[in-house]
């Protein structure tokens, strides 16, 4: 392990920020375009706000706005409050952070586990209503001397901390090798302060805004028409509005990706790469590992943004219930035993041979089953496996393999998976090395998932 952290720090707040670079590996498997992912999830409230809620108070303080025993106020439940809430800790000032009752007992809990006070508002009421969340934070800030809004949507210190801080980290990180940056917009404050940053050293890096499906930033960077908008359940990023925090000009296009797909690539990112994310860096990802696609160039080298840590999604995105309940993970197919069912509904059964069997049964059996593969079994246990194209080549070089045993040919057994297991991990066992995997049951093994399987069931092909 290289020798990080060798000098103790100040306060916790000197740990904010240059958060390290990882390249991702596995989601952009046979892509040639390197993808990176910023881990704003490390910074030490766990989120890319951490930036701004420090950045905020400190901008308050050299305005002269806020002193000493002052208080910050803000509207939000999110991320944001966290660092708010950590940042006024760890300066000696009081928080106030109002938000409406729908949310989640864990938030309140969160902030005022760092001494914040939360103001809870009717959500029934319109915006514009006394008793509306930013209202009352409007109302607390007239009412309470020394008291100041942080206003993140609206705070030149928001875009501005990452103009100082994300964008020269980035920068630094690729040596001024970074060709693509794809951010999502919240109040925009990290696409817009990276992006002047980045284009200010080369003018030809691309910046790419990643929109949930529903939310209204990208139809209105692509038509400069406000639509109504459709819920969506990607938090963090999105708007239903244009953040005063958002310069638009210097984005060079806008995607959008669904929930499924964000919620999908955060457990991928999460199970494959061990990087602990929530949804909305699932939809960046997504995006950037489309673009890499699309570029094919190893020459590129595109940055995405992983912005918050994983564990507000528990109960979300990493819940399976939750996400079959919500329609992102199919019931059948969400396990491997599940796979397996479909597959049997179509008429497919586990074909297999004994190690004594010929070398000619093998190939019957293949061919009269139409199968590529198949799993040589011995008292109920995987001993090997013959593949088409392997047995044909070596009878056509060997005619008389036709009548050894399939021992003598064989190679290694196919992995054994539980069938209560995840299809995604099963999934990630078919490489080129293994062509299936065999699903065990109480009752022993119970059939077999190839790639032609998953394909089959990603691409809805199944019954
Ligand atoms: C969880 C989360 N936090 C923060 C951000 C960045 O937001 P902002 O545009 O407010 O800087 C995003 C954007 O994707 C996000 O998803």
């Amino acid at each position: 392990m290289s020798v990080r952290h060798a000098e103790p720090y100040r306060d916790v707040m000197e740990l904010v920020g240059w958060t390290p670079l990882i390249r991702l590996r596995s989601v952009t498997d046979g892509v040639r375009t390197p993808v990176y992912g910023k881990c704003e999830f490390m910074n030490p409230g766990g989120s890319v706000k951490d930036r701004i809620g420090w950045a905020m108070i400190e901008a308050a303080e050299k305005e002269g706005k806020l002193q000493p025993g002052g208080t910050v106020v803000e509207a939000t439940s999110g991320n944001t409050g966290l660092a708010l809430a950590m940042a006024a800790a760890a300066r000696g000032y009081r928080c106030i952070f109002t938000m409406p009752d729908k949310m989640s007992q864990e938030k309140v809990k969160l902030l005022r586990a760092f001494g914040a006070e939360v103001v809870i508002t009717p959500s029934a009421v319109p915006s514009g209503h006394p008793d509306h969340y930013l209202e009352r934070a409007h109302r607390i800030v007239r009412e309470t001397p020394g008291a100041v809004l942080a206003d993140q949507f609206y705070n030149p210190a928001n875009p501005e901390a990452h103009y100082r801080t994300t964008g020269p980290e980035i920068w630094k990180q690729t040596e001024g090798r970074v060709t693509h940056f794809l951010a999502g917009a919240g109040t925009g404050g990290t696409i817009s302060g990276v992006a002047r940053y980045l284009k200010e050293q080369n003018p030809e890096v691309q910046i790419i805004g990643v929109d949930p499906k529903g939310s209204i930033l990208a139809p209105y960077f692509h038509t400069g028409e406000i639509p109504e908008g459709d819920p969506y359940q990607v938090e963090g990023c999105g708007n239903d509005k244009v953040p005063g925090t958002l310069d638009l000009d210097l984005v060079d296009d806008y995607v959008t990706v669904t929930d499924r797909n964000s919620f999908l690539m955060a457990r991928r990112l999460t199970r494959e790469e061990g990087l602990f994310v929530g949804g909305s860096s699932g939809l960046i990802v997504h995006a950037g590992v489309e673009l890499a696609k699309k570029l094919d160039d190893p020459d590129a080298l595109v940055v995405t943004v992983l912005c918050d840590w994983g564990e507000h999604y528990l109960s979300k995105v990493f819940d399976d219930e939750w996400m079959r309940s919500n329609g992102y993970l199919t019931t059948e197919s969400a396990t491997v035993l599940g796979l397996l069912r479909e597959k049997e509904r179509d008429g497919f059964d586990l074909v297999a041979v004994a190690p004594s069997d010929t070398v000619r049964s093998a190939l019957t059996a293949i061919t009269s089953h139409d199968v590529s593969q198949l799993p040589v079994l011995a008292d109920g246990e995987c001993v090997g496996s013959v593949t088409e194209g392997d047995l044909m080549g070596r009878v056509i070089e060997d005619p008389a393999l036709l009548d050894a045993p399939v021992e003598q040919v064989m190679d290694g057994p196919f992995p054994v998976v539980d069938g209560h297991l995840s299809a995604e991990y099963a999934t990630r066992l078919l490489t080129r090395e293994n062509a299936a995997v065999l699903v065990r049951t109480q009752d022993g093994i119970e059939g077999i998932v190839t790639r032609y399987d998953v394909v089959r069931s990603l691409t809805g092909d199944a019954a």
